[in-house]
C-alpha cells in the first residue's frame, strides 16, 4: 500500500499576510464606458450613503430590540422589516461601489467614523424618541441621495442614478410614511369631538 508522510498539499495554510491590493478611496479601471473621475465621484458619494444606510439599519435593529410600550408588537415587527429592507439596499449600494471600481466601506468602526447620522445613546429610549431618531436619519439619507442622484445623472452615471432613485429614495420615502404614522396623535377609543350619548 502506497503511503506518504508529506501532507503539505492537503494542509490549510493559515496566518497569511500581505499588503492590501487596493487602498480605500481609490478606484481601479473598469471597462464600463465611464471616466475615472465620474466613477471616483460616484464611489465616494455612495460610500457616504453606505455608511449612513448601515447606521440606519443598525438603528432599526437597536430599536427592534429596545422598543417598549402599548405598540410594542407592531413596532417590534415593523422595525425588523425595515432593517431587512435596508440590508438589501446596503448590499446593492456596496456592490455598485465595487462595480464602479471602488472599495465599499464595511466595518463598524469605519462606518462610525464616516456616518453623518447622530449617535444614539447606548441605553433604551421611549418609542416616540426612537421614531424621531429614525425619521431624522431617513431625512439625512433622502437629502444626500437626491443630490447624489442628480450629480450621477449629470455625469452620465445612469446606473448609479437609477439605483439611487429606485432602491434608495423610494425605499426611504415609503419607510418614512410607515414610521411617521405612529406619531400622529389621534384618539384610540373616544373620538375627539364625537357625539355623546
Ligand atoms: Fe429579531
Amino acid at each position: 500500500m502506497a503511503t506518504t508522510k508529506d501532507l503539505s498539499r492537503a494542509t490549510p495554510i493559515i496566518g497569511q499576510k500581505a499588503h492590501e491590493i487596493q487602498a480605500y478611496g481609490h478606484v481601479v479601471n473598469m471597462p464600463i464606458a465611464l471616466g475615472e473621475k465620474e466613477r471616483r465621484t460616484s464611489a465616494e458619494n455612495l460610500n457616504q450613503l453606505l455608511a449612513d444606510t448601515i447606521t440606519l439599519r443598525d438603528l432599526y435593529k437597536k430599536h427592534h430590540w429596545a422598543v417598549t410600550g402599548p405598540t410594542f408588537y407592531q413596532l417590534h415587527l415593523l422595525f425588523d422589516k425595515h432593517a431587512c429592507e435596508q440590508t438589501e439596499a446596503i448590499d446593492t449600494i456596496a456592490e455598485r461601489i465595487q462595480t464602479l471600481g471602488g472599495v465599499a466601506i464595511a466595518m463598524g468602526a469605519d462606518v462610525a467614523e464616516t456616518t453623518s447620522i447622530p449617535r444614539p445613546p447606548k441605553g433604551r429610549e421611549e418609542a416616540p424618541v426612537q421614531i424621531s431618531r429614525l425619521l431624522q436619519a431617513h431625512e439625512i439619507i433622502l437629502l444626500e441621495a437626491r443630490s447624489m442622484a442628480r450629480q450621477a445623472a449629470d455625469s452620465s452615471d445612469d446606473g448609479t442614478n437609477d439605483m439611487l432613485v429606485s432602491n434608495v429614495i423610494r425605499l426611504n420615502e415609503t419607510q418614512v410614511w410607515f414610521v411617521s404614522q405612529h406619531v400622529v396623535d389621534v384618539p384610540l377609543v373616544h373620538a375627539s369631538n364625537g357625539h355623546s350619548h
